[in-house]
């Protein structure tokens, strides 16, 4: 597979090829080249016959003289563009995903849910073909277009990738042997309820990576991890990307950027038995929406100085700060 994939994103144009084409005012439209075909917009049109045996990155003007650039999209590219059944991991979060949840080539990956499939590219890409990824998706429609997302990618089915529709936590222990996992990617809506499985799945030092929208769902995910007794203490991050405008002397960042796509949160598994070492640090109270006890400063991580402290500080200022 490596070498087709190689193969199809290399050489002069052919027909299936999906090329990008952009306008004067940086407007994209992308289309899959079909011999006889037109690419029509509402000023002139594009012969995909004069797309056909040019080399990637070539130049050519419609109907009407207005001038495109033709190239292969990147799958950066591809997952922005392509059919979405549920919202797609970003390029940005997948780049995260795969470096901070090492995923190598040769690794047997489960990744749940599917969604749109963007990530799973990723995964497949980074696996290769020595490796495996063992998809899971509840939804039926959901699968479908994944694989169809996919397959135009790849111009076939992966060798290394199986999808099952179904429930992980259902699904999962009936697909792998337990402790065979390397590495397990979540991004559903409540991963916490598959932390059992996973554990089960995982070897010894697999690692566990999840990406979530909300604040709630990363704090509900890292005290599920730290209850389940056999992960390590979880770190979690997000990341921000501003692109930048680059025009003569206007070099800065652009105004508008994605200010928020995700969280992400990684543990590793400890070996069969292993609990993890005592935290140095007395953990927070966990989040009970039914807990009738007020919220306190030491809950929410909040350094308290002590009373003694406080009454020195007031001491030192005496009257208050005094005016020059
Ligand atoms: C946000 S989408 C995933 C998007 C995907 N990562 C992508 O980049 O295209 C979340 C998916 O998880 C699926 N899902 C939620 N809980 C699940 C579970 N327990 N088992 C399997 N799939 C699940 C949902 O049906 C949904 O399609």
């Amino acid at each position: 597979m490596t070498a087709i994939e190689a193969d199809l994103r290399r050489g002069n144009f052919r027909i299936g090829d999906r090329v990008q084409l952009t306008d004067p005012k940086g407007r994209m439209h992308t289309i899959t080249l079909e011999a006889g075909k037109e690419f029509h917009t509402h000023r002139g049109f594009i012969r995909h016959d004069d797309l056909i045996g040019a080399p990637d990155g070539s130049t050519l003007t419609n109907t009407v003289g207005i001038e495109y650039l033709a190239i292969r999209p990147l799958l950066a590219d591809y997952v922005m563009s392509m059919p979405r059944g549920a919202a797609v991991v970003y390029p940005k979060d997948a780049g995260q995903i795969v470096m901070m949840g090492d995923i190598f080539p040769g690794a047997v990956v489960v990744e749940a849910g599917v969604g749109s499939g963007a990530l799973s590219m990723s995964l497949l890409r980074a696996v290769g073909e020595s490796g495996r990824v063992l998809s899971f998706e509840r939804r039926t429609d959901f699968a479908t277009i994944a694989q169809a997302n996919a397959r135009a990618f790849f111009g076939s089915d992966h060798p290394a990738w199986t999808v099952t529709v179904g429930d992980l936590v259902e699904s999962l222990p009936a697909a792998v042997e337990p402790g065979t996992v390397d590495r397990v990617v979540l991004d559903m809506l409540a991963p916490w309820e598959c932390l059992d499985a996973v554990g089960d799945a995982l070897i010894p030092g697999g690692l566990l990576i999840c990406y979530v929208a909300t604040a709630t769902q990363l704090s509900r995910v890292a005290e599920a991890m730290r209850d389940h007794g056999g992960f390590t203490e979880p770190h979690a991050w997000e990341s921000m990307v501003r692109d930048w405008h680059l025009e003569g002397l206007a070099v800065r960042p652009v105004h508008r950027m994605h200010g928020h796509t995700g969280f992400l949160i990684t543990t590793r598994r400890l070996a069969p038995g292993v609990t993890p070492p005592l935290r140095k640090r007395r953990p927070g109270r966990g989040y009970d929406a039914d807990a009738a006890e007020e919220w306190t400063a030491e809950d929410l991580g909040e350094r308290v100085p002590s009373d003694k402290r406080v009454r020195r500080t007031a001491r030192s200022i005496g009257d208050g700060p005094r005016l020059p």
